[in-house]
């Protein structure tokens, strides 16, 4: 099976985990259901919970345990997603093939259907310890740290501050929960200690750097039909970018040289991580 075909068929597999976790019968009004469903169950690339699930296989984990981890991953960033596009952060009408979770539900019901992402990752992890707790709730403790205040929504809220720390909006906005999504699977299958840690972290902060650089190379460069969101959004904004800060060429051979640090890191390590070589690269090399 080709590398895409594969990502294809883990994502189609993760989606149905997804549908279960957010089938209810949620205790609310149809609306907030309905807005939560409506932008966690549109599509995405699912990379985050990939990554997960990818590197508990590597080191013989068990997926199905790690799998609420995964899940929590997935509603975080879907929710960071529909808060991301409200009129007051980037205003963006379209994400995933769709119109964004405020256009169809309003703003009110959207920041309300991203808190409840939220709070449904939390919910999710700790129904889902497992009897050996100490590995996963270090894991957990990880992916909470790095979406929070210290990490994603800190890197959010200089990106919408307009600060000009590039290093620190990249590595906050995106790069964290990235980081989050390969170490949580590493960490509950091998505990924070193990040696492959390191060199995993080096991996996921090249991998997650270079990320946010494609994302900005492709909001100029890209194709609203094969994005499923709408270009031109950070010139629209005024964001700083290396896009704006560095020009294109520039950006892309920074892009090249993480892909090259992303195998460096991967080659030391004494597990099969073929899988998480391809995935780099198509992360590097992707367009949409
Ligand atoms: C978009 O993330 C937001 C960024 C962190 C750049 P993805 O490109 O992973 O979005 P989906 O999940 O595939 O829709
Ligand atoms: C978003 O970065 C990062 C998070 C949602 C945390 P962008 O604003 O560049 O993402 P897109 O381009 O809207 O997907
Ligand atoms: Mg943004
Ligand atoms: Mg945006
Ligand atoms: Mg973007």
């Amino acid at each position: 099976m080709s590398f895409k075909d594969e990502l294809a068929c883990r994502s189609e597999a993760f989606n149905g985990y997804l549908e279960e976790a957010l089938s209810g019968p949620f205790d609310c009004p149809d609306i907030l259901a309905d807005a939560v469903r409506y932008s966690a169950l549109a599509g995405g690339k699912r990379i985050r919970p990939v990554l997960t699930l990818e590197v508990t296989k590597i080191f013989g984990g068990n997926q199905k345990e790690v799998l609420p981890l995964a899940l929590a991953l997935e509603m975080i960033h879907t929710y960071s997603l529909i808060h991301d596009d409200l009129p007051e952060m980037d205003d963006d009408d379209l994400r995933r093939g769709k119109p964004t979770n405020h256009v169809v539900f309003g703003q009110a019901q959207a920041v309300l259907a991203g808190d409840a992402l939220l709070n449904l990752a939390v919910e999710t992890v700790l129904s889902g310890i497992p009897k050996e707790e100490e590995n996963y709730l270090e894991a957990a403790r990880i992916l909470f740290h790095a979406s929070g205040i210290n990490g994603m929504i800190g890197g959010q809220s200089m990106d919408i501050e307009g600060g000009r720390d590039l290093n620190y909006i990249n590595s906050h906005k995106t790069g964290a929960l990235l980081t989050a999504a390969v170490l949580c699977g590493a960490v509950a299958t091998l505990g924070a200690e193990a040696m492959e840690i390191e060199p995993l972290k080096r991996y996921a902060e090249a991998v997650g750097e270079a990320f946010q650089l494609v994302d900005d190379v492709l909001d100029v460069e890209g194709s609203t039909e094969e994005l499923g969101k709408e270009t031109g959004s950070d010139e629209k904004n005024d964001k700083i970018t290396s896009v704006s800060l560095y020009g294109l060429d520039e950006t892309k051979n920074r892009i090249k040289e993480l892909q090259k640090q992303a195998h460096l890191a991967l080659d030391t390590i004494n597990y099969d991580t073929k899988f998480l070589a391809d995935l780099a690269d198509y992360i590097c090399e992707r367009n949409s």
